[in-house]
């Protein structure tokens, strides 16, 4: 299905809730670019760890802003996989930015609002042409609050840990559940309670709780709100 008109689709909602998933595949099925918006706060936080600003102890907040003009993200299209990779300073970081270390990190780079300016600023610039699906934490409260389509992902803690406790063993990743569980548990904290664009869902957004759900109930359920937009405007 291509859509005529070029909308905006937001996609927010806790992590491990299948939100890139589904970006994915629906702006596949509609032609719309998609824009995963973690892979850029994973890639600062990875710019951050690579140059010493952040470890297990410590966060050189400072020393990190001092040098995040020199912090170049550039998304590229990869047409095997049929979607676009993240570049940091012309290097593809992709197999990088899904770590635990970064995992474990990446909250605490993301509450910097110095870093959410420079990378909102950035999503909006994006969308300039709409025809777009960003998934993100605060895409429909902050970087497009007038988005035509917005929907908020959530399942439970127990259930999105199980999710990513089995992708990263599939990828040869030797972690235990309880580790998995508690950074779910840890990231959801941090992710709702920072101060600056904490993870809200929107008064307009449509709530998809898909606990009980697998990733093609979910993409039919999304993708009967999207065809209801459209015939709707
Ligand atoms: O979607 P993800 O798990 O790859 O996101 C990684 C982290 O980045 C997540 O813990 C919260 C943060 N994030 C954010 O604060 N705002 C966004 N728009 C996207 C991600």
């Amino acid at each position: 299905m291509t859509l005529t008109k070029n909308i905006i689709i937001a996609i927010d909602g806790y992590s491990s809730t299948g939100k890139s998933t589904l970006a994915k595949h629906l702006a596949k099925e509609i032609g719309y670019v998609y824009v995963d918006t973690g892979a850029m706060y994973r890639a600062v936080t990875y710019y951050a760890m690579i140059n010493g600003f952040i470890d297990e102890k410590h966060f050189d907040k400072e020393g990190l802003l001092a040098s995040l003009s020199g912090v170049d993200l550039s998304f590229r299209f990869n047409k095997d996989l049929g979607y676009a990779e993240i570049f940091l300073n012309g290097e593809n970081v992709e197999s990088f930015i899904r770590s635990m270390s970064v995992s474990n990190k990446v909250s605490q780079v993301a509450a910097v609002p110095e870093v959410r300016q420079k990378l909102v600023e950035q999503q909006q610039k994006m969308a300039l042409k709409k025809g777009i699906v960003m998934d993100g934490r605060d895409i429909g409260t902050v970087v497009f609050p007038e988005a035509e389509l917005k929907l908020f992902m959530t399942a439970s803690a127990e259930e999105r840990a199980k999710r990513r406790y089995k992708e990263m063993r599939d990828n040869g990743v030797d972690i235990d559940y309880q580790s998995v569980l508690e950074n779910v548990m840890s990231r959801d904290h941090l992710d709702t309670t920072r101060s600056d664009s904490p993870l809200v869902k929107a008064a307009d957004a449509i709530e998809i709780d898909n606990s009980q759900m697998n990733v093609d109930e979910t993409y039919v359920l999304a993708m009967s709100y999207i065809k209801e937009k459209f015939q709707n405007i």
